[in-house]
């Protein structure tokens, strides 16, 4: 029971990751501020899940519903101690020759700007509390290009510099902020991020399944638990030292390209002793 009696807030908690957070802490005695625009999704976990989980709508894209969020958790338990900044989507999906201005800004609006309001309206409700701390999600596409459309990675980048600017401002307060880097995890966001429903968005996601066990050097997919234990060892005491960084949790895909862990993908020496075999010239 790490979070005995702690006060958390999740956005984005009625899918994927922020959902299995918001049952992870719950079962280790957390009040769960669970939040999310899909009230449907948000109510239902809210019923399904054992302990204590309180649904509220919040669109992190509005700093008002933030702003709002952290003021009615404070004011119905007293204060905050964890707070999980992972609500998300795809964002804009063409590339820079081609994305306009308010494409731009709703992408950055909805995974940046939302967590540094997500910090910044929290905070107040936090100073003073032992242990208090946040956790930022951020992504492998913050590594480099070709993981996400662009304008994901680049919010993405700036959750990871977030992180460290918001743990120097806070740590005069004692309050941590660190960040979780996902690989490839089955949710929903793929589908959903192309406007995916029904029968094409349950054929999708017998694909992605498939891709997601093959995306990277661990033999299975990435699963939302992952990410949430994770997050809640960022969260706890046995993370007391550790602030302003960030925790790869990618099963291995940003360690090496595919050849060095699937052996039917040559590399390009296998390619080349392949040829000398065959007595022909490389070039
Ligand atoms: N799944 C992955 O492979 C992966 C990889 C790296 C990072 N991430 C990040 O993890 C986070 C969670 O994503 P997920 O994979 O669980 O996806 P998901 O689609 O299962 O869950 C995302 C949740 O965020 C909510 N949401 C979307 N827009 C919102 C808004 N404006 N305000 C509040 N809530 C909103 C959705 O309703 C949904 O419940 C996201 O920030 C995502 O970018 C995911």
């Amino acid at each position: 029971m790490r979070f005995d009696g702690k006060t958390v807030v999740i956005t984005g908690a009625a899918s994927g990751i922020g959902a299995e957070a918001t049952r992870l802490f719950a079962s280790e005695g957390a009040i769960v501020f669970a939040s999310d625009i899909d009230d449907e999704g948000g109510k239902a976990l809210e019923q399904e899940t054992d302990g204590d989980v309180r649904y509220r709508h919040c669109d992190v894209s509005s700093t008002e519903d933030i702003r709002k969020l952290m003021d009615g958790a404070a004011q119905e338990t007293g204060g905050i101690d964890v707070v999980f900044n992972n609500a998300g989507a795809g964002g804009a999906r063409p590339g820079i020759d081609e994305i306009e201005p308010d494409e731009w800004d709703r992408t950055m609006d909805l995974l940046l700007r939302s967590v540094a309001f997500g910090i910044r309206y929290a905070v107040p409700h936090m100073k003073g509390r032992k242990g208090a701390n946040i956790v930022n999600v951020s992504s492998v596409a913050a590594v480099g290009p070709g993981y996400s459309p662009t304008a994901y990675a680049v919010a993405k980048a700036g959750v990871l510099h977030l992180t460290k600017c918001a743990a120097t401002d806070l740590a005069q307060h004692g309050i941590r902020v660190n960040a979780v880097q996902p690989g490839f995890i089955n949710t929903n966001i793929f589908t959903s991020s192309m406007g995916m429903e029904d029968d094409m968005a349950r054929t999708a996601k017998a694909v992605i399944a498939q891709m997601s066990s093959n995306a990277q050097p661990v033999m299975r997919g990435g699963q939302p638990r992952d990410i949430a234990e994770a997050v809640a060892f960022l969260a706890s005491d046995a993370a007391s030292f550790m602030t302003g960084t960030s925790m790869l949790v990618d099963g291995g895909l940003t360690i090496g390209p595919r050849h060095s862990w699937d052996p039917e993908a040559p590399g390009i020496f296998d390619a080349l002793e392949a040829m000398q075999n065959q007595g022909q010239s490389p070039a």
